[in-house]
């Protein structure tokens, strides 16, 4: 079969267990798709560092930006993280050279997303990220081709896992704010600086993309309200839980009459509802569609393997040739997306 030759910038968490896993289906996937894939370049700072992946056979690029550019690949991973620096440079490299580009970036997606997906356009490359949005559950394809049929009202959801598993701690070990969040980072569910998970940001990130995908609009990050969790105390949480009620952080993006309202706040939920029993590193995303109705997918929406199941779908999808418009339209046809004023008491 014809070899696709994968190169992954970035060797941590989720690059390290991308690497894994492709070897580890490696049978599967040639079964699936058809090809054989071939890890043929890796990047990262540190060369020398030992990884939790066996990477023989690929060559070493210090620089992603080369690997991007590299005629040993066909398909660029970007696991780096950061809206500029190498991950936005070795993505844009990748696309204008007319190779796929597969990323677990919100925060790359949601500062130029269009931007991002104009290039792939313009040089006829897929890209696809699946992995950015709530971990290892399939919400992008979900939203894009499984839900091709319906016209959503709203989307909303617990999208950060290292929140989720932070306010879950608190309240079932009755441990501080700060234990949590240092055994979240130890675990590999933290962001390189926790301020865009406990900040709402990195929700606010995903959120953006969500919207985009659901309401044909351009991603516009900037139109979000944004309240973190970092002011949440062990006392708040108990006297919640006293009246009935668990504190989970959503994102919210709903269709109004003025155009699409996007909020992330720390909310009350019922401790009966559904989405008050999804706790830990899960994530759950409800969506609200004429057709469907509800549908709600719930599963793991941090860690290394959880986030690699959705990078490795997207790299099968792009080895049997499957080519989607990155945000499910042509970047010409997505409308802009005016700032609505935030209606708070409609809750999530
Ligand atoms: P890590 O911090 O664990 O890994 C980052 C990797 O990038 C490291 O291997 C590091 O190299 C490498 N790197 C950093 N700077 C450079 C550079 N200049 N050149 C080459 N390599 C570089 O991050 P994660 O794996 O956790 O996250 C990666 C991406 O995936 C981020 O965009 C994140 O938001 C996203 N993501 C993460 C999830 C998770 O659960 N962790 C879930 C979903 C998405 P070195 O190892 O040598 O320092
Ligand atoms: N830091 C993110 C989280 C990683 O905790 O949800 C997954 O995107």
């Amino acid at each position: 079969s014809e070899i696709l030759r994968v190169g992954i910038a970035g060797l941590g968490t989720v690059g390290a267990a991308v690497a894994r896993l492709l070897r580890r289906q490696a049978e599967a996937l040639t079964a699936r798709t058809g090809r054989q894939i071939v890890l043929a370049g890796v990047s990262a700072r540190d060369a020398a560092k030992v990884r939790d992946a066996d990477l023989s056979g690929a060559e070493f690029f210090p620089d992603p930006v080369k690997l991007a550019s590299s005629p040993a690949i066909d398909l660029f991973v970007e696991l780096i993280g950061g809206s500029e620096g190498p991950a936005r440079a070795s993505v844009e490299t990748a696309l204008a050279h007319g190779k796929a580009v597969v990323t677990a970036n919100k925060a790359l997606l949601a500062a130029h997303g269009l931007h991002l997906a104009a290039l792939a356009e313009e040089n006829h490359a897929a890209l696809a990220f699946e992995a950015s949005v709530a971990g290892g559950i399939p919400i992008v394809k979900t939203l894009r081709e499984g839900l091709a049929g319906n016209s959503i009202e709203r989307v909303y959801g617990i999208l950060n896992g290292t929140c989720n598993y932070i306010l879950s701690r608190m309240e079932k070990e009755q441990l501080s704010f700060e234990e949590c969040l240092k055994e979240a980072q130890r675990l590999g569910y933290a962001e390189a600086d926790p301020t865009f998970d406990i900040g709402g940001f990195d929700t606010a990130h995903k959120l953006a993309i969500l919207t985009s995908l659901a309401f044909g609009t351009r991603i516009a990050a900037g139109a979000i309200d944004i309240e973190g969790i970092e002011r949440v105390t062990l006392a708040d949480i108990d006297a919640a839980a006293e009246l009935g009620y668990r504190i989970k952080l959503l994102g919210v993006a709903q269709r109004t009459a003025d155009g699409v309202e996007q909020r992330v706040h720390p909310t009350m939920v019922s401790k009966n509802s559904a989405i008050a029993q999804v706790m830990g590193v899960l994530n759950a995303v409800t969506i609200d569609a004429d057709a469907v109705h509800e549908l709600t997918l719930v599963g793991p929406g941090a860690g290394g393997d959880a986030t690699a199941s959705a990078v490795v779908a997207d790299i099968a999808d792009i080895a049997k040739g499957v080519r989607s418009a990155p945000f499910g339209l042509p970047t010409a046809k997505l409308a802009e997306l005016k700032r609505t004023p935030m209606q708070r008491h409609e809750g999530g």
